[in-house]
Order: C-alpha cells, then structure tokens, then sequence
C-alpha cells in the first residue's frame, strides 16, 4: 500500500482508543461473549472488517493493522458514524476491536487456539525473492497463524496478485492447511460472491479490469 504520510495526531488517537486493544487480548472481558472470533490480518483503512462486524453480529472481530497512520484512517470512518468517541459496548459494530501490530508479534496478544478464522486481504506483495518471509501466505506466517488457529480454523486470501497468489498456493501444504477453494476468477463464481465483501483494493484493482484470486484453506490438527 502507498504508506499514507505520518498523520499528525494518529499515534495518540490510536494509544488513547477504545476500540484499539492494547494488551494480551482477554477475549471473553473484551467481548463479553464466547462467538467465534476473526481476523483480518494487513486491515489498511477497515473498510472490510467494518462490513464484517455490521453483517455479522454473531461473530466478534479484531482488525489488525501495523501501521498507526493507516489504522487511524479506520478509527476516523468511526468517527463518521459518529462513534468513535462512545465506549465500544455501547456503539454499533460492538463486535470490533482493533490491534495495531505487526502480524508477527500476534501470539503475544491472542492465546494459541482462540481463533476461528483468519482474512488476509490483497495483503502486500514483497516482490523480491530476499523479502519472500514477509509475504503472510510464507510458510513462517502460516505456521504462526496456524498456531492461533482453532482447530479446523480456515484462512482466506484474495488479491489480484497471480504471483503472490502462486507462491501462496507452493506454500499452505508446508505449514500444515489442507486447500478448500481455489478460484483465479472470484467475481465470475456466483455462489462464491453472494458472501463476498469487497475490500478496499478489491474495489479499485477490479473496477480497473483486474482478476481476483481466492484461495480457501484449513488447518489440520
Ligand atoms: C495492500 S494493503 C490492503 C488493505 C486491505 N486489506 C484491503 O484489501 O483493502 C495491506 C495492508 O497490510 C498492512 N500490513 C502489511 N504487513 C503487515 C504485517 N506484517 N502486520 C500487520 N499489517 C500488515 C499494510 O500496512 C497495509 O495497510
């Protein structure tokens, strides 16, 4: 993503934030409930997640986004809902919260085993062969969420990138997924997109003509 400029202001909205978690993340004090729990992993401006969290009461979602800059962009779409500034029990999308973190670091805030289901969304594409452990469809990241993952957890990955997607598809076998969904054509698969929720970039790289890819994968454990 173009790194948006350092926003005055976002690193102390972010720390002062109810919505943005700041410790190992205790689910059951944070949600006051025991729904299944998603992530969205390289959330960028939220639009996805906040789509999630209004069209799915039942579940509890957590965006996590590692740059403040970036997830202060999200906290401010609150804000035009009017609330930011109310205490997340009391709001609209009481079922979202946000972590800004690296994904790396992801198991010293939730408990291996505690989460259902894993979104990475047109997640950044590190071209280079000596930046292939950045990629969050690398074997390592995968490993690491599979770690987090309940059993029979699922990840799901949608970019426009056909060369990240390929790398993806070399890499899930390794760190222990079995493969449900595969598609180099989202858009065109009816069933597929009566779920579907569009990201932010999914709206730009397919309003210019580009394909998106989707894959669907389970942990076996
Ligand atoms: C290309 S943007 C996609 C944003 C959004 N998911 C979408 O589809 O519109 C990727 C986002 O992932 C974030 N990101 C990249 N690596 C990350 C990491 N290791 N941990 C957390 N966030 C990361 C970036 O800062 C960026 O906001």
């Amino acid at each position: 993503m173009s790194r948006l400029r350092n926003i005055p202001k976002a690193k102390e909205a972010v720390r002062n934030s109810p919505w943005v978690l700041k410790e190992a993340v205790d689910k059951a004090a944070v949600f006051e409930n025991d729904a299944p729990l998603h992530l969205e992993i390289g959330m960028g401006k939220g639009r996805f997640i906040m789509a999630m969290s209004q069209l799915h009461p039942e579940t509890d979602y957590i965006g996590v986004e590692v740059y403040e800059s970036v997830l202060y962009r999200a906290l401010q779409r609150l804000d035009e809902d009017g609330i930011h500034g109310k205490e997340p029990d009391r709001a609209d999308h009481s079922n979202l919260r946000f972590l800004c973190v690296n994904a790396v670091d992801l198991p010293e805030y939730l408990e291996d085993g505690s989460v259902d289901r894993i979104y990475l969304n047109f997640s950044d594409p590190w071209p280079k062969d000596r930046h292939a452990h950045r990629r969050l469809v690398s074997a390592g990241f995968l490993r690491l969420f599979s770690r987090l993952l309940k059993s029979g957890g699922i990840i799901e990955f949608k970019t426009d990138n056909t060369g990240l997607f390929d790398y993806g598809l070399t890499q899930y076998e390794e760190a222990g997924f079995e493969l449900l969904y595969r598609t180099y054509d989202l858009h065109a698969d009816q069933e597929e997109m009566r779920e579907n929720v569009m990201t932010e970039y999914e709206e730009k790289f397919s309003a210019k003509g580009n394909k998106i890819c989707k894959f669907k994968i389970r942990v076996v454990k």
